[in-house]
């Protein structure tokens, strides 16, 4: 879910508006907004569906000075009109945004209201109830929130109106993301600073258990404890243009276009004038001194996870171990003796990996955050953070952020093993291998009507379909099943090569697409035989094979790689060919149904 708020603009509704069309890709279920006019009129509209939904119900009345919106992804309850916030307290006098999750809101509901009427089931208007509750016992509306805020457990970040005072915005935060943005005569809120970079680029960060009271000219901060907060805020850089869709009909085709340009630009950040990859000392000395890494993250992150514990393991000699944030959080491996952390997260707000370091920081263990949003709650808070610098991604399913993944764990895996003195790192050229990638992967985007051909033969019609490697290619027949699942609703599935005889090969009938990846020569010939054996029995097999591996059968070549870092070229057409499959279903590739980019619930 994403939220925005505003205090002392004349065009309230209008910042309310761009910036949930901003937050769309945190969820798109339905969507609300609260505005104040601080002369007696105020409106609440909330529609099911898309921010357009919302737009259009808008009119030229719906006028204010203050006002708070959300843009929902369902948790707790379906998405109905009910269920889209802004909530609101049965006495009218309330309004709340919410973004997380209150796990004891059924108990707080039976103990201080068993007599009030609720109109949803949502976790978030228990407590907007509550704050009304402790109003009419006699607390000012601040004093109230807080001590509503004192008796929750859970996840918020949460914007609160009060329909009596247009001239204060009650604002509070507990492990989920939230941001004031600071204007002239003016402040903001929102869950991300893209939201309103429009207004401003001047941003407060927050931290959890902190309350925040806003109004047009102030920014009042206190801790859990009440005690006063004082602190600056910072800028935010991020061009605007980078966040628009320009040309391109979908964000999604201009991000996969984007990632040459995105492997030149980790180049020349990360690469030093003798092309020696270059990190903060402090951080490769951390990392020099663990005995093992953990790479913790979710979806596509994961998949780039699992490359990355090759690449680790192979350049810089250090066991690696890639882990699934939500399964590793409650179900920890038994942990070497000097372990360190990596959270590899392109939005840095997910929470399944937060509670993962939560406890690992608590335990005393070092944490890095590799992250495209430097400014996230998870590169705060990691005692290293590095920047992908992949460029703002909007679409949900995640391209030129998976590939910076890749090569930023290239880049700091040469460097780790540079400076333990690991042979393998001294022979390895990665920032070379990331320039020959670039040039790879702008060949393959220049066959987009070749792929897209591809894509119609192979998916046009079929309700399965999957994709085949061995090693480094069976991680990204994993990323390249996901890419077909999330936009296309096909049911793919990436499996490793040699596996798939023993049970899956069953699913196999007459043309069941099949795509198999063949770039490393340790293992292309036994790819290939794997390949026959499902051609034996029916499948329609696409052979995506390294130059040098090619035969007369191999429909796509990509260019040779050292093996760790195909997938930065390999990836391309699992990309394009999910892309063209749910262009030709008719879908919207950027918002596919019930995803969303940002997932900061459990
Ligand atoms: C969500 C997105 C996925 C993403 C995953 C992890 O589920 O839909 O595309 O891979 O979160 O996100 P992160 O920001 O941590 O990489």
């Amino acid at each position: 879910c994403g939220i925005v708020g505003v205090i002392g603009k004349a065009d309230a509704t209008q910042v309310l508006l761009n910036g949930l069309s901003k937050l769309e890709y945190r969820g798109y279920d339905s969507a609300g907004l609260y505005v104040n006019d601080g002369q007696g009129q105020d409106h609440l509209i909330k529609r099911v569906g898309r921010i357009s939904a919302l737009t259009a119900a808008v009119d030229g009345s719906v006028h204010g000075v203050m006002g708070i919106g959300h843009t929902r992804w369902a948790t707790n309850g379906k998405p109905t009109v009910a269920n889209a916030h802004p909530h609101v307290s049965s006495d009218e006098r309330f309004y709340l945004v919410h973004n997380g999750v209150i796990t004891n809101a059924a108990a707080l509901r039976a103990k201080y209201l068993s007599n009030v009427a609720f109109a949803s089931e949502t976790d978030t208007e228990v407590v907007v109830q509550l704050v009304a509750a402790f109003a009419r016992d006699g607390l000012a509306a601040r004093a109230a929130f807080a001590k509503t805020l004192g008796l929750l457990e859970g996840s918020y970040a949460f914007a609160l109106a009060d329909r009596t005072d247009a001239n204060h915005l009650y604002v509070a935060k507990n492990k989920s993301p939230l941001l004031i943005g600071k204007g002239e005569g003016f402040n903001v809120v929102a869950s991300d600073a893209l939201a309103m970079l429009k207004e401003t680029d001047q941003f407060v960060e927050l931290n959890d258990g902190e309350l925040v009271t806003l109004t047009k000219d102030t920014i009042a901060i206190t801790d859990a404890a009440g005690r006063p907060v004082d602190r600056a805020p910072i800028t935010v850089k991020i061009d605007a243009g980078d966040a628009e869709k320009g040309p391109f009909p979908y964000y999604m085709l201009k991000e996969i276009t984007e990632q040459p340009a995105v492997m030149r630009r980790l180049l020349s950040r990360y690469v030093d004038a003798d092309a020696k990859p270059q990190f903060d000392a402090a951080l490769l000395k951390a990392l020099a001194s663990a005995d093992r890494l953990y790479i913790v993250a979710a979806g596509t992150s994961y998949h780039a996870g699992l490359v990355g514990q090759s690449l680790f393991e192979q350049l810089a000699g250090v066991p690696t171990q890639a882990a699934l944030a939500s399964e590793f959080g409650y179900h920890m491996p038994l942990l070497s003796a000097k372990p360190m952390f990596i959270f590899l997260t392109q939005s840095g707000e997910t929470a399944d990996i937060r509670q993962v370091l939560v406890n690992v920081k608590a335990a005393g263990y070092p944490t890095l955050t590799l992250t495209n949003v430097i400014t996230s709650t998870l590169a705060r808070e990691a005692d290293y953070a590095v920047d992908l610098a992949a460029g703002p991604e909007i679409a949900v399913a995640s391209t030129k952020a998976y590939t910076a993944q890749v090569a930023v764990e290239a880049l700091l895996a040469a460097a780790l093993g540079q400076f333990k003195q690991v042979p393998a790192a001294a022979k390895s050229d990665v920032a070379h291998a990331l320039s020959l990638a670039a040039a790879g992967q702008q060949a393959l985007i220049d066959q987009q009507a070749k792929l897209h051909a591809l894509a119609t033969a192979l998916f046009a019609k079929t309700r399965n379909a999957f994709f085949i490697g061995r090693g480094t290619d069976y991680f990204v027949s994993l990323e390249a099943a996901l890419k077909l699942k999330e936009i296309s609703y096909v049911q793919a599935e990436g499996f490793a090569a040699g596996e798939l005889k023993h049970g899956t090969i069953a699913l196999i009938e007459q043309d069941t697409p099949v795509v198999a990846f063949i770039t490393d020569p340790k293992t292309a010939a036994r790819t290939r035989s794997n390949a026959e054996e499902v051609e034996a029995r029916g499948a329609k097999v696409l052979r995506i094979a390294a130059a040098s591996l090619a035969q007369p059968e191999d429909q796509l070549i990509v260019d040779d790689l050292p093996a760790l870092l195909t997938p930065l070229l390999t990836i391309i057409p699992g990309q394009l060919l999910a892309y063209f499959t749910s262009l030709d279903r008719g879908y919207d590739v950027d918002r596919p149904r019930n995803l969303a980019k940002s997932v900061t619930v459990e």
